[in-house]
């Protein structure tokens, strides 16, 4: 939008305010207003455009956009940061379309808005939907009072791939975990009742298995059974969408053969036909061309196959736009289809209730009064405080004590530029807390910080130029490497402990942003190694948005506490947990492989028929050169106190396709903190008609235990519990033997079996 030009406000005469799909005042008003649209102005509703305030992922910013909003060949508009921006683009719509049809304004508000949050990942490992709900909650709140009304949120894409960079964006490997996280989240965006000035439309996105990309490598193809497709990677989608997501965005991966986008058996039979959703679905940047690519046909071949197939947004590339009248005329799509789409979009926008009042989001003096108070930064470092995770912590080196030296080393130890983390659009990276503050603000006068870079996050100053493309990410000091080095060891020396902040910079994760190599970088490896031989005890704040590979690490290290990126509060939030303001309680969502060979890498595999123990001998499945098991596995996370578990007691062993069995555990705190513990619940249907995995979580309960407090935990198990789609993709439950497991994590749990009669 280059002009800014500010329109007297004109009230439209729309008068709609209802909101539900089968609404029959919703039907009538759209009915009559399609009456009034000319097939061209239909088309122009299907029409997703980007001015490029925001971040750019494709090769194209839309042009002309003011010139098509008034000509009525927009619907939408994303990346328009700001409550003003918005309002001029809403005024072209409402005061100069012929129809003054409002638009809908979607962005990418990931992991908060202006307060930004622990990556999603991160935020998965806090096993509490509650506060995975508030993140959103507090996100839609600050989007909203900025204008906006629709979310390019959750991504809840299973991935198993650590190389694949937007394992960031999603809940990690499990369709359990992904489906609450999912609904949480959808919870939290759109409360219940959309047409709120606060609330906002969610989209649950990639449509489909776009985290099983062929050697974690972005954009690649996928391929996989459908018992594999609907058991262990559409279940997030599915609990999105009975959550009442309000849309789908469409993947760039192809599926059988035909890229998503395109792909009617996943947009029209298993979405609509199988899962009854009412709302619209959404490309992602480009997919409809990129069909082209794919080897699907020209501009408008794709565009009419997505058309056809149920896609009733195009997002920037305009082949709806430029190729759909033509495709009518030569009745490659009906003017159904076209309708269809058309409605589906007029839906949206009048269950938000923009029909109502086009400017129900456009409120200029709501920003300063709702975005990053004191109250959101507060949520944004207890919330970032859940999502850390403890990995290793020899001798109890942590909680550090608020007294004596320590020596801070590393590329990530008093840096702004990479708290936020990936996909943090409207973040701003100068508002967020590096760890040297917040270790000041917490440890107090008793403790004297020593500071030292140590070592550039990378020295490959080519991987430096791909990862800087938003800005300064990692940064190549002048000094050598050496000098780096020599300084930092020397605060080592002086010190009580050494606290290295390492990992990855926040956009070597994310979108395009895929490694074959999933370890720290070399520069400080080499820092690590060097700080463990000063003898001093070590203490490793692993920074990432992906699992990394740190076997070496992990011996070097006394302690290893996982905190991702954690958002505009990451240091404070740090700070609180080192310190032991508190204890930490996230378990990963995510297993961590040894090394990248053994990826992807998975807690609830199949058992083959040969399976192995690590120690297994020839002709087993493993590995000549690595173990079979990750190096911290699925649901795993320790705590400054520690936690044991009782025998699992079942009321009964055996259980009717109608009836219940609850199973017990007793959950003693034997440490000396307060602490809370995820108690996890996994099954394995030990014989079916298709083979099963080793082990599924079908439950999980965080629990608060005060030092030498027990618990007791119930988990009731039905016969939903049991099922799973068979090799005709029917969702029953078998009758035989089941194990049942509960632990702290999916390796150290009690077992129990049970029948099923
Ligand atoms: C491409 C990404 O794949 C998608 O997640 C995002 O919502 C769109 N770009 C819009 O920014």
């Amino acid at each position: 939008m280059k002009k800014i030009i500010l329109i007297v406000f004109v009230v439209v005469s729309f008068s709609a305010i209802a909101q539900n799909v089968n609404d029959p005042k919703m039907n009538t008003f759209i009915s009559n207003l399609m009456k009034k649209m000319t097939v061209d102005e239909k088309i122009g509703q299907l029409n997703l455009l980007t001015p490029g305030g925001g971040i750019v992922t494709g090769a194209v910013v839309s042009s002309d956009v003011e010139k098509k909003i008034k000509e009525g060949n927009v619907g939408g508009l994303f990346g328009v940061i700001g409550v003003d921006k918005i309002k001029v683009a809403q005024d072209f719509a409402v005061n100069q379309s012929r129809l003054k049809i409002p638009l809908i304004f979607g962005s990418d508000i990931i992991h908060g808005y202006k307060t930004i949050f622990p990556i999603p990942l991160a935020l998965s490992c806090s096993w509490d939907m509650k506060i995975i709900e508030q993140s959103a909650r507090i996100a839609a709140v600050e989007a909203t009072a900025d204008g906006l009304c629709w979310n390019f949120s959750p991504m809840v894409d299973i991935a198993r791939d650590a190389r694949w960079g937007r394992i960031a964006e999603g809940a990690g490997e499990d369709p359990y975990l992904g489906s609450q996280v999912a609904v949480a989240m959808v919870k939290g965006y759109q409360g219940n009742d959309l047409t709120k000035d606060n609330t906002m439309m969610a989209c649950v996105k990639h449509f489909a298995l776009y985290g099983a990309a062929e050697a974690g490598r972005d954009y690649n193809t996928t391929d996989m059974s459908r018992v594999k497709m609907y058991n262990e990677y559409l279940p997030p989608y599915k609990a999105a969408i009975d959550a009442g997501v309000g849309s789908v965005m469409s993947s760039f991966n192809e599926i059988d053969g035909i890229p998503a986008t395109g792909n009617k058996w996943l947009l029209s039979d298993l979405l609509r036909k199988q899962w009854g959703f009412k709302g619209f679905v959404v490309s992602d940047y480009t997919s409809v061309n990129e069909m082209t690519a794919h080897g699907m046909g020209d501009l408008q071949t794709v565009s009419a196959l997505a058309l056809r197939a149920g896609l009733d947004m195009d997002m920037v590339g305009e082949g709806f736009l430029t190729t759909t009248k033509k495709s009518l005329q030569e009745k490659k799509v009906t003017v159904q289809e076209i309708d269809q789409a058309c409605r589906r979009i007029l839906e949206a926008k009048y269950k938000l209730g923009l029909f109502d009042n086009p400017y129900r989001y456009i409120d200029i003096n709501k920003p300063a009064k709702e975005i990053l108070t004191a109250q959101t930064r507060k949520e944004a470092r207890e919330i970032a405080a859940h999502s850390f995770v403890l990995l290793k912590n020899y001798n109890q080196m942590l909680p550090l004590k608020k007294s004596g030296t320590i020596a801070l080393i590393g590329p990530l130890a008093n840096d702004q530029s990479n708290m936020l983390g990936t996909w943090a659009v409207s973040g701003d990276s100068k508002l967020s807390v590096p760890v040297m503050e917040g270790i000041k603000n917490v440890a107090g006068a008793n403790v004297n910080v020593l500071y030292a870079k140590g070592a550039n996050i990378s020295d490959d100053s080519l991987l430096a130029k791909k990862v800087n493309v938003f800005g300064t990410r990692i940064d190549i000091d002048k000094r050598t490497p050496d000098e780096m080095l020599n300084e930092a060891l020397a605060l080592a020396n002086k010190s009580d402990v050494v606290v290295a902040v390492v990992g990855e910079a926040s956009e070597m994760s994310g979108e395009a942003a895929s490694r074959t190599d999933i370890t720290i970088p070399e520069s400080q490896k080499k820092l690590i190694k060097a700080l463990a031989k000063t003898g001093k005890p070590l203490v490793l704040v692993l920074m990432s948005g992906r699992p990394l590979a740190i076997p070496e690490e992990n011996q070097l290290a006394a302690s290893i506490l996982q905190v991702w990126h954690a958002g505009t509060e990451a240091g404070n939030a740090i700070a609180d947990v080192l310190f032991g303001n508190y204890n930490p309680s996230g378990k990963l969502s995510v297993s961590f492989p040894v090394n990248v060979g053994q990826v992807p890498i998975y807690y609830s595999q199949k058992n083959t028929g040969r399976p192995s123990s690590d120690d297994s001998p020839k002709f087993q499945s493993n590995y000549l050169d690595a173990p079979n098991a990750p190096l911290f596995p699925f649901g795993y996370g320790l705590s400054y106190t520690s936690f044991s578990y009782g025998d699992i007691s079942l009321n009964n062993t055996s259980m009717k396709m109608n009836e219940n069995i609850t199973a017990s555990v007793t959950v003693t705190n034997t440490g000396k903190y307060d602490g809370e513990e995820v108690v996890q619940l996994y099954i394995r249907d030990l014989a079916g008609s298709i083979t099963r995995p080793v082990k599924e979580l079908k439950g999980f309960q965080k629990i608060k235990l005060k030092a030498g407090e027990s618990k007791k935990v119930n988990f009731k198990i039905g016969v939903n519990d049991l099922k799973f789609y068979n090799s005709d993709l029917k969702f029953v439950a078998e009758s035989g033997e089941f194990k049942l497991f509960i632990g702290g994590n999916s390796r150290d749990v009690k077992e129990k079996d049970f029948k099923l009669q």
